[in-house]
């Protein structure tokens, strides 16, 4: 019998990060972990981190700093870094922080459970190759508990676009997609413990070519799997929306009408420099093509102000695009310098104060567009998965085919059913409505 110990992991960043939270979580089960909601019961921390802006990065060293003082009140803690900060900066780490036992990147989170062992004989591990075997091979003995309605579904991982200012493409490497048989086993899977909505994940999700007919051709193969009620993809480059998929928005009942295509920047001398390939005019088409496909479709996006160059013209480049594009959901940055990216070498850093204001005037005209698409939802009726209680009692809340959340008196039996519901309110960030 092993032992039962308790693992506490923080997740920070993106989507891909949630998902490889639960793998690792799995990948320990073995060990005789157990997961805790509390760092003071843990016998190991993980810190399962990103490295996409400075900010983020910079975050990881003061938890760590906080976390050495647990490590003083319990010398048997191990701590751990995993993620994006593990790949990009590995042992540099344990340099800083003397306290920080194991460090691991993406790539070897099926290497966990020797890494642990490691550990537990008072030794460091270090692990932040990029390795031959099939981690998802390696991943696959998951405990078959049952689950929420939604979760997240890796099938591609890297990106090879190499996006002037983004360190996607050295932390998580090439692209690589998995076999879409590996995936659909995986998805009936879920299915089989009570998950309705997967969301399929890649960094460049679009350019899955483990299916011959690409994303498309998987997700009509996902279409045909029974219980399964609800497909959504994210992230998607817009060099990569082949007709296929633009198609199957418009005619896959399980693909939901909600779209994330990043853009970046609304001018062209930006995006040229961004190495985004493509212009800003060829963007607005392909949205045109894809709203001929799919009318009510609900666009997202992301924005990057202050790349290094960006005049006054590039930015109200950007506001005109918004503009014209109009985005029900969106997420923009000041850009942030990442070191061993090409944009870094550039010499026209813009001011942090431009960089500011630029956010500020993007933010309110897309926090403007946000609710003005929420409360074009008043007085509809939209399908709504409930996924959990509400804060209030006798409330369910889940989220519509366009992805608002929604809050709804309903029974709990409710949890995991996919309802109509009559939008009649809408407040920040959510609907409420009742059921029909
Ligand atoms: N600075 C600011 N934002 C960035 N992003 C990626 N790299 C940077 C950076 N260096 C943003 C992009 C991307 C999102 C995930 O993060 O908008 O689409
Ligand atoms: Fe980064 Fe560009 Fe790849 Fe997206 S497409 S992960 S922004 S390099």
């Amino acid at each position: 019998m092993t032992e039962t110990k308790k693992l506490y992991i923080k997740t920070y960043g993106c989507q891909m990060n949630v998902y490889d939270s639960e793998r690792m979580v799995e990948a320990l089960g073995g060990k005789g972990y157990t997961e805790t909601k509390t760092p003071e019961d843990a016998d190991m921390i993980l810190l399962n981190t990103c490295h996409i802006r400075e900010k983020a990065a910079e975050k990881i060293y003061s938890e760590l700093g906080r976390l050495k003082g647990l490590k003083a009140e319990n010398p048997d803690l191990k701590i751990g870094v995993a993620g994006c900060v593990a790949q990009a900066e590995g042992q540099e780490i344990m340099r800083r922080q003397p306290a920080v036992d194991l460090v691991v990147g993406p790539q070897s989170y099926h290497r966990l459970p020797q890494m642990e062992d490691r550990v537990q004989q008072g030794k460091k591990a270090l692990d932040t190759d990029f390795p031959e075997e099939d981690k998802f091979d390696k991943l696959n003995a998951r405990p078959k508990a049952k689950r929420g309605p939604t979760a997240f579904l890796t099938v591609q991982e890297g990106c090879d676009k190499f996006c002037a200012f983004c360190v996607v493409p050295y932390t998580r490497g090439a692209e690589v997609s998995r076999s879409s048989e590996q995936v659909l086993t995986e998805a009936r899977d879920l299915v089989e413990r009570g998950v309705r909505e997967i969301t399929l994940l890649g960094q460049n999700v679009n350019a899955y070519n483990g299916h011959d007919k690409g994303l498309a051709g998987l997700i009509w193969d996902l279409d045909k799997v029974d219980g399964l009620e609800r497909i959504r993809f994210t992230t998607s480059h817009p060099s990569d929306m082949d007709e296929a998929l633009i198609e199957a928005h418009g005619t896959c009942d399980k693909l939901m009408p909600y779209l994330h295509l990043p853009v970046q920047s609304g001018s062209d001398r930006i995006l040229k420099a961004m190495n985004r390939k493509h212009t800003a005019d060829e963007y607005i088409r392909l949205i045109e093509r894809i709203r001929a496909a799919r009318p009510d479709l609900l666009l997202s996006g992301d924005f990057i102000v202050g790349f290094p160059g960006e005049t006054d013209q590039d930015h109200a480049d950007t506001m005109n695009l918004v503009r014209e594009v109009f985005y029900g959901q969106a997420y923009s940055f000041k850009y942030s310098t990442r070191p061993g990216t090409p944009a870094a070498e550039k010499t026209e850093q813009v001011d942090e104060t431009v960089k500011t204001e630029r956010l500020h005037a993007l933010q309110a005209l897309l926090t403007t567009q946000q609710k003005q698409a929420q409360e074009a939802m008043v007085g509809k009726t939209v399908k709504v998965l409930f996924e959990k209680k509400g804060r209030i009692e006798g409330q369910l809340i889940g989220k519509s085919d366009y992805l608002h959340a929604v809050h709804a008196d309903a029974p709990d039996e409710m949890i995991g059913k996919t309802v109509s519901v009559k939008i009649e309110n809408s407040v920040t960030n959510s609907l409420s409505g009742v059921l029909v």
